[in-house]
């Protein structure tokens, strides 16, 4: 029987049963449920819409439920449709009459908005953490490798020597980043929406600023019609956790790149690998790849609720309920990233020398020896033009920058010095870039001490 079949006469079959319902995925809201319920019993005491002795009653048999469901102690049975039915329903077996006054001026409407709400509340602040564990990571690593550097790439050509400290904090911002937007999302998200009921408030003068204190929220909601159809927060949570992986999966690219053969920059703890079944020489990076692909479900959670809410009228629709898979399946693969990255993160072992080596090419410090031409005097497209001669030059004569004689400099650039000859050093170059926010040695010591500081 269900708790709304008053005005019906004919029972839905097993597959409508089963079709409707919502219990196998939303009783993992069972907590926030029953979270919910108390302070709404007591809210109707506060506000004298029920005896002071049937709130008390609810209260304690509401905390009987949640132990029942804890301790694996409780049935649950597709007929009863979600987890608040089955929750009210065991609430009246066990305290009867008392019990049945629980669903005073609520509907299931503004009840999963709550539901939906204190969950992610506190998910939001679970995930946050993790990443911040995959930062620390990644400072910690920083630290480990303070003085190596390596090519940074662009168009994945090797482009100029920085810090690999420096590439490591570049992650750190973009995780940043991701926190900010999360904690943003999280300020619209907690908005108290009981006593929207289904949709149009209550005729009783139920007491919500008492609710929102009981369950700590900033606010309480302005308008019961919007309470009940908005669904905004889990837009911007998923767009949020959709940043966070493509974040991942960018970062996942390098490592997948700089563990491969060509690069051969890295290399992660054997834990993090698997073997092939056929090629016995294969160390895969399979947890950088899984978590690159991982993105791809998320962003398909996050086009089901915007495709979910697309066109869809005011105010409640049962459609609402299909909101619940995509939201916890991004929760749980965001999740299940943040438990293996940080640890995938510290079991890199750099090999030094392979990125030394990649970053010494002199044609990378090119554009120190055009800015250099700037402190000369000469206008530097002119200068960039006059160093572009020069390793024209130096392909023709099959000569590397460093290699050639200040005569030859001077052939091709009639305004260098001597000390042009001698940029075309990896470390001089980053020795040399001094400014804020650039990879200079000084510089990326100042951001690991900021991040070290924030992090603690
Ligand atoms: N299981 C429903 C959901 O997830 C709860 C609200 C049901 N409301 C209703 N009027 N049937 O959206």
């Amino acid at each position: 029987m269900a708790l709304w079949d008053g005005r019906f006469s004919e029972k839905p079959t097993e597959a409508l049963t089963e079709f409707s319902e919502s219990i196998s995925f939303d009783k993992r809201l069972y907590k926030h449920d029953i979270e919910g319920s108390k302070a709404h019993a007591e809210m109707l005491a506060e506000a004298e819409i029920i005896p002071r002795d049937s709130a008390e009653k609810i209260i304690k048999g509401l905390e009987l439920v949640l132990s029942k469901i804890e301790e694996n102690n409780f049935d649950y049975n597709a007929e009863l449709e979600d987890i608040h039915m089955h929750i009210e329903n065991a609430l009246i077996a066990i305290v009867g009459d008392d019990g049945a006054r629980l669903h005073t001026g609520r509907s299931r409407n503004d009840q999963i908005a709550l539901d939906i709400r204190l969950y992610l509340r506190e998910e939001i602040l679970t995930v946050c953490e993790g990443i911040k564990e995959f930062q620390k990571a990644l400072i910690g690593k920083a630290e480990e490798y303070k003085q190596t550097l390596l090519p940074g790439y662009t168009h994945l050509q090797r482009a100029q020597p920085v810090l690999f400290p420096h590439q490591l904090l570049a992650y750190t911002e973009m995780l940043e980043r991701d926190i900010e937007r999360l904690l943003d999302c999280r300020k619209r998200l907690n908005i108290m929406p009981l006593g929207s009921a289904a949709l149009a408030g209550s005729t009783l003068p139920l007491k919500r600023n008492v609710t929102a204190r009981l369950l700590n929220f900033d606010r309480i909601s302005s308008n019961s019609m919007d309470a009940v159809a908005d669904r905004d927060f889990l837009c911007e949570l998923l767009s949020g956790f959709s940043i966070f992986a493509m974040h991942v999966s960018r970062i996942s690219e390098d490592i997948i790149l700089w563990c491969s053969e060509e690069f051969n920059y890295i290399e992660l703890g054997d834990a993090f690998c698997t073997g092939s079944s056929i090629m016995p020489q294969k160390k895969n990076p399979d947890i950088a790849e899984i978590s690159r692909g991982k993105t791809a479900r998320i962003y398909g959670d996050l086009m089901s609720i915007l495709t979910l809410l697309k066109g869809l009228p005011l105010t409640y629709n049962r459609d609402l309920q299909e909101d619940k898979e995509p939201v916890f399946d991004a929760v749980d693969n965001v999740k299940k990233i943040l438990s293996v990255y940080p640890s995938m993160i510290a079991s890199i072992m750099v090999k030094k020398e392979n990125m030394l080596k990649a970053a010494s090419d002199p044609a990378l410090m090119a554009t120190d020896l055009a800015e250099k031409l700037v402190e000369l005097g000469v206008p530097f497209r002119i200068a960039h033009h006059r160093v572009g001669s020069l390793v024209k030059w130096c392909e023709k004569n099959k000569l590397k920058l460093d290699n050639i004689t200040y005569e030859e400099m001077l052939s091709v650039i009639p305004e260098a010095n001597e000390e042009c000859l001698k940029l075309f050093n990896p470390e001089k170059s980053i020795s040399k870039r001094n400014i804020y926010g650039a990879t200079g040695y000084g510089e990326v010591d100042n951001q690991l001490n900021f991040w070290k500081k924030k992090l603690n």
